[in-house]
This record gives C-alpha cells, structure tokens and sequence, in this order.
C-alpha cells in the first residue's frame, strides 16, 4: 500500500500532539515534515513543545518553525485551555532536536516541489504558515493533493466566539486564501470534533495500557479535559487528531459537500467559516465536510495507535 506523504502543520497544544502520536504510528502515511505555527501558544512555545513531543515519542522528522504571528493581526493564544507553556500537565524532558535553518514556508515548498507524489497538509492550527506558503510560492499548489484540517464548523457555531472556532478566528486572512485556493480540503470542524470526544473511563483504560506514549496521551489529557468539562462537556474533543484520522480511516466519518466563505471583517463573525446551507445553492461545493464519526471506532484507533509505540 502505497503511503500518502503529509505535511503537518501545527500550533502544540495538547490535542495537536495527540495528532502526532496518531500520524507518526500510521502505516498509511509518511510524514515528511513537521511545520509549527503560533497560536494556542506564542511559536516559541510551541516550538518548544513540538520538539520535545516528537523527541519524546522517538520522531525527528524535519521541523520548519513558522512565523509568529497572524498575515494580518496580533496574536490571540488559548493558555486557558492548553496552559502557559501551551503543553501544561506532564514534564517532557528538554532536548537537543533543532529545527532547520529555513523558514517553515520554504521547507513546506521544497518537501513539496521535489516530492514524487502530490503531498497532503494536515493544518491542526492557525492556517497562518500555509496562507502565507500559497502566497508567496502559489507553485505548490500543482503537487498538493489535499488539505485535510482542523477548523470551523458548519453548523456548530463556535468555540472561541458565538461565530468562529479558534484556529479560524486567529487567521481569518490567511483562512480565506487557503478556502479559496482551489486545493480541495477535507475539514474537521467542531460538527465532528465535538462527538470525537474522549470520556473519562478511556483515558483510564488508556493509562492502564501502560508505556511511555498511553500514559503520556493519558497525562496530556488529564488536562486538556478540564477547560472542556469546566464548560460542562462530558468528555475532551479529539479535536486535531480528526484530521489525521479521516486520512488513515476514511469509513470512520460520514461527510457532506459545502460551499464554505471566511468572514474576514465582521464584528461578531469575524473567522466564521460561512456554510451555504441551501438546497438550491449554485456555489460550487470547496470543502468536504468531517459531519459525524463512529467514536467508538476513532478512540480504538487511537488508543492502538498510542499503544503501538516502543
Ligand atoms: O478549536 C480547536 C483548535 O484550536 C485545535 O486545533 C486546538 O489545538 C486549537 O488550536
Ligand atoms: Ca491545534
């Protein structure tokens, strides 16, 4: 079985490194680089955190430390859901793996120019370094085959306004560039990450599993649960590792075609991912929509993944 080459573009934060443990245990994809940008985090820190996620979990793929800031505006970082350093609750030891000497954008535009196979992108966060990559080197674009990403949602609203999820909301410009791209894009909005939820009982039965990668995810959960259960959620959204998932397990999740618009300027609904939901619409469908999940299935594939690991 042929592996489709990724690219992984994420902002570390709990559930991002959860989709590095479930990408780099996937016989079915190869992933040929690591590209870290700001937002649950400034990027030092989730630089930091990337490097001592995949150090820990044996994984030294190139890194490309992106920008530190949005195309267009400040900054806006989430400790209170993934804490100070972005990655709180377990200590992960320091270590000497060090990014490359170029920026993300342009390990992103060489991976993809010399790969032999249209690549696929796995944004988990601000869409900040691949807005930027399709601005500056729009070359790339004939030798990628998919985004399959983490954010918005088309019905759901959103988790960090009334109107946008967080990764959209932090970069709406640069989500708008990648929207209208033209590159077919699979999306994990909170339609689908809110019923991949993780219960508490599995978190347990995944610390149980023992080794140093279950009980790891365990520990990164025990916290990354507590913004969502402080709102009243029975479980954690496995929000980043859906778009991963949907890549090596496609049957687990039920999608449905949308024409989907970034609000760039609202003043309530700015990083609204716009779903036109009308049966007679003749906008042309841009993204295919992640809508449900067998959640049992997408925990035991997790859960293995986890396990699988030395
Ligand atoms: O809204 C959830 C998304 O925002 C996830 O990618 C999480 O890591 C944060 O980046
Ligand atoms: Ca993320």
């Amino acid at each position: 079985m042929k592996k489709i080459p990724v690219i992984i573009d994420c902002d570390p934060g709990h559930d991002d490194a959860l989709a590095l443990i479930l990408a780099f245990a996937s016989e079915k994809l190869e992933v040929k680089a690591v590209t870290v940008t700001g937002g649950n985090q400034t990027l030092a820190k989730t630089l930091r955190n990337a490097k001592r996620i995949l150090s820990y979990i044996g994984k030294r793929p190139p890194l490309g430390a992106g920008v530190d800031k949005p195309m267009f505006r400040e900054l806006e970082t989430a400790p209170e859901v993934h804490g100070d350093s972005g990655l709180d609750g377990p200590s992960l030891p320091d270590t000497d793996y060090r990014e490359e000497p170029i920026p993300a954008v342009d390990l992103m535009r060489k991976i993809i120019l010399e790969s032999p196979e249209p690549v696929t992108l796995i944004p988990t966060g601000p869409l900040t370094n691949v807005g930027i990559l399709f601005t500056a080197y729009p070359e790339v674009k004939r030798n990628i085959a998919r985004i399959s990403l983490m954010g918005g949602s088309i019905a759901e609203g959103g988790n960090w306004s009334p109107a946008a999820e967080f990764n959209i909301l932090v970069d709406p410009e640069a989500a708008d560039i990648v929207y209208t791209s033209g590159v077919p894009i699979t999306m994990s909005g909170l339609d689908v990450t809110h019923k991949a939820m993780i219960l508490p009982a599995e978190i347990e039965t995944l610390r149980k599993l023992g080794g140093k990668v279950p009980v790891l995810a365990a520990e990164l959960l025990d916290f990354f649960s507590k913004y969502d259960r402080s709102l009243g959620f029975k479980g954690a959204p496995l929000h980043d590792p859906c778009a991963v998932a949907c890549l090596i397990a496609p049957a687990l999740f039920t999608t449905r075609d949308f024409h989907v618009a970034i609000e760039t300027r609202g003043k309530y609904t700015s990083g609204m991912t716009l779903a036109d939901l009308r049966f007679w619409t003749k906008e042309k469908p841009n993204v295919t929509a992640n809508m449900d999940v067998n959640r049992e299935g997408f925990i035991k594939l997790f859960m293995d993944a986890c396990d699988s690991y030395p």
